[in-house]
C-alpha cells in the first residue's frame, strides 16, 4: 500500500440499524481509521439516541477525524418497537432513506472545503442499505458494499430470484412448511450441493408474492451489482465454494476481510482511544466476567440468541429445563425483550434446581465472554457475528437458528465446518461428538488467525481494498 497523503481519505459508513450490523461496521470503521481515514459513521436518529443512553452522554463526542451523523429511519418516532421489527425497518429504510442520505452526502461534500472535513473518498454501504450505494453512484463516489453476514448466506439470498422464477417460492400453501417440501434439494448452484430449501435464508417461507422481505432481498441482491467492490466478513478457506460462486455471478471484485475482530486486534491502533468508541445498543453486565473468572476452564456453557430473536414463553421454559437438566454450569443471556409480548419470569423450581451453577444476565460483552477460558461451548442462534466470533475464539456451537441466513450458517456449521450440532435432544452432546467439534473449532481458529496475519488472505485483501480506494486519491 502506498503512503497516505496529508489530506485524509474520507469513508462515509452506513450500517443497517441493528446490532448485528452496527458491530461489524464499527469494527471496519476502526480499522480504516487506524489506517489513516477520516470517518463519518452514519447512525439512524433512533439508534444514535440508544447509543447515548447505553454508553453515556459523551460517548459519541467522537475522536478527531471520527464523526457521527444521523439520518431518520423513516419509522414513526412514537413506535419504538418497530425498530426491532425487521420487515418494518427494511421497508422504511429502503423507501425513505435515499433523500436524507443524498442531502447528508451533499453537505459533507460542501463542507469539504473547510479545514476539518476532507472530500468523501468512498461510501461503505451495508449489504442491505443499498440506497446509500445508489446515492454514491449518483455523485460519482466509489462505493463499497459491505456484506456483514456469511458468504454462504449471500449465496442463499442470491437464489431468491431463481426460486421465484422456478415457481418454488412463494410457497403454494402453509402445508409446505411441514410436509417435507422444505427438504427439496437446491442442486443448481455450481460447486454447492449441500443445501436444501430449509437451509435457504428463511424469508422464502411465505405464501405471499408481495412479501416485504422476499422482495426486499431480491432488490438488495440486484443492487449489489452496482458496487465498486464487495467485501465480506469471512475468510477464503472458510467459505471457498460460496466465494467462488459469488465471484462467478457478480462482476464487482469480492474481497474477504474477516474475521474482523481478529483483523482489528492485529491492526496497530490506540486501544484505549478506540475502546472509547463503542457500538453496544444495550448496557453490558460486567459482573458475568468476574463470575467466569471463578469457574473452571471450559466448564461453562454460554447461551445467547443475539439482538433480534424473540420466542414464546414456553420455548424459553424448554431452554430453562434443558439447562437445568444438563447439570452444567451456564451463563445465559436473556434480553428483557426476548419473550414475545410479556416479561421474562423464571419459576421457583428452576431457580432452586440451578442455584449456584447458572448466571442469567440481560446483555454481556459477548466477545470477552467467548474468549474467556471458562467458556467451553456456545448455544447460539447462528447470527453471523456470533458464529464468526465463536470461530475466532475456537469454541464449538450448538445451533438454534431463528431466522434470516441463520439457517444457512447452521447448516454449514454442522455439515461443512464440523464445529456445530443442532439443538434438540443433543443439548448435552455425546462426548465423542463434542470432542470432534472442539477440535474442529480450534482448527478453524488457527486458520482464521493465519488468514488475518501479515501475508494471510484477509490481510492481503484488506491491503488490496485500501489500494483500490486510494488509487484516485490525491
Ligand atoms: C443478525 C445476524 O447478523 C444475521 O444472522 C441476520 O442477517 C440479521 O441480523 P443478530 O441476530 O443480532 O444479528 O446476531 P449476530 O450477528 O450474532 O450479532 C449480535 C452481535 O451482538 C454480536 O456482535 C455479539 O457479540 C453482540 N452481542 C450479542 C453482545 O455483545 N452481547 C450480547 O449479549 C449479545
Amino acid at each position: 500500500m502506498g503512503t497516505i497523503p496529508e489530506q485524509k481519505p474520507h469513508a462515509v459508513m452506513v450500517p443497517y440499524p441493528a446490532q448485528g450490523h452496527v458491530n461489524p461496521m464499527m469494527k471496519l470503521a476502526k480499522i480504516l481509521y487506524s489506517k489513516g481515514f477520516h470517518i463519518t459513521f452514519v447512525n439512524t436518529e433512533f439508534n444514535h439516541k440508544r447509543l447515548l443512553r447505553s454508553r453515556g452522554p459523551h460517548a459519541l463526542d467522537g475522536l478527531p477525524d471520527f464523526h457521527y451523523e444521523t439520518i431518520p429511519d423513516g419509522l414513526p418516532p412514537s413506535d419504538a418497537d418497530a425498530t426491532q421489527h425487521v420487515p418494518s425497518l427494511c421497508h422504511s429504510t429502503s423507501t425513505t432513506c435515499f433523500d436524507p442520505f443524498m442531502k447528508l452526502l451533499g453537505r459533507l461534500q460542501s463542507s469539504a472545503s473547510g479545514d476539518h472535513v476532507p472530500p468523501v473518498t468512498c461510501v461503505v454501504s451495508d449489504g442491505i442499505m443499498t440506497f446509500s450505494l445508489r446515492a454514491a453512484n449518483a455523485l460519482g463516489i466509489p462505493s463499497v458494499l459491505f456484506w456483514t453476514a456469511s458468504a454462504c448466506g449471500f449465496v442463499g439470498y442470491a437464489q431468491y430470484r431463481s426460486l421465484v422464477d422456478q415457481g418454488l417460492v412463494p410457497l403454494k400453501d402453509e402445508s409446505c412448511l411441514t410436509n417435507g417440501f422444505l427438504e427439496t434439494k437446491v442442486d443448481w448452484i455450481p460447486g454447492i450441493d449441500n443445501l436444501r430449501l430449509r437451509d435457504i435464508p428463511s424469508f422464502i417461507r411465505t405464501t405471499d408474492p408481495d412479501d416485504i422481505m422476499l422482495n426486499f432481498f431480491i432488490g438488495q441482491l440486484k443492487a449489489a451489482h452496482e458496487a465498486t467492490m464487495i467485501i465480506i466478513n469471512t475468510f477464503d478457506l472458510f467459505e471457498q465454494n460460496s466465494l467462488q460462486y459469488l465471484s462467478s455471478i457478480y462482476s464487482p471484485p469480492i474481497f474477504t476481510v474477516g474475521p474482523l475482530p481478529l483483523i482489528l486486534e492485529l491492526t496497530p491502533h490506540n486501544h484505549k482511544l478506540m475502546s472509547s468508541i463503542g457500538s453496544n445498543l444495550w448496557k453490558e453486565d460486567t459482573h458475568c466476567l468476574q463470575w467466569l473468572d471463578s469457574q473452571e476452564p471450559s466448564s461453562v456453557f454460554y447461551v445467547n440468541y443475539g439482538s433480534i430473536t424473540t420466542m414464546a414463553a414456553d420455548q424459553l421454559a424448554e431452554f430453562a429445563w434443558g439447562l437445568a437438566g444438563s447439570k452444567c454450569q451456564f451463563l445465559w443471556v436473556v434480553r428483557p425483550d426476548l419473550v414475545e409480548s410479556r416479561s421474562v419470569i423464571f419459576s421457583k423450581e428452576f431457580k432452586e434446581e440451578t442455584e449456584g451453577r447458572g448466571l442469567i444476565v440481560s446483555w454481556c460483552s459477548q466477545e470477552q465472554v467467548l474468549n474467556h477460558p471458562a467458556v467451553g461451548g456456545f448455544l447460539t442462534h447462528c447470527g453471523w457475528n456470533s458464529t464468526i466470533e465463536s470461530v475466532r475464539a475456537g469454541k464449538p456451537v450448538v445451533c438454534w437458528p431463528f431466522f434470516a441466513e441463520q439457517q444457512t450458517n447452521c447448516r454449514y456449521a454442522c455439515v461443512e465446518w464440523g464445529i456445530g450440532m443442532e439443538v434438540g435432544p443433543v443439548m448435552e452432546g455425546s462426548s465423542e461428538k463434542g470432542k470432534e467439534m472442539k477440535e474442529k473449532a480450534l482448527e478453524w481458529k488457527r486458520k482464521a488467525e493465519a488468514a488475518t496475519r501479515p501475508g494471510g488472505s484477509s490481510y492481503q485483501n484488506l491491503e488490496k481494498v485500501l489500494d483500490m480506494l486510494l488509487k484516485n486519491f490525491n
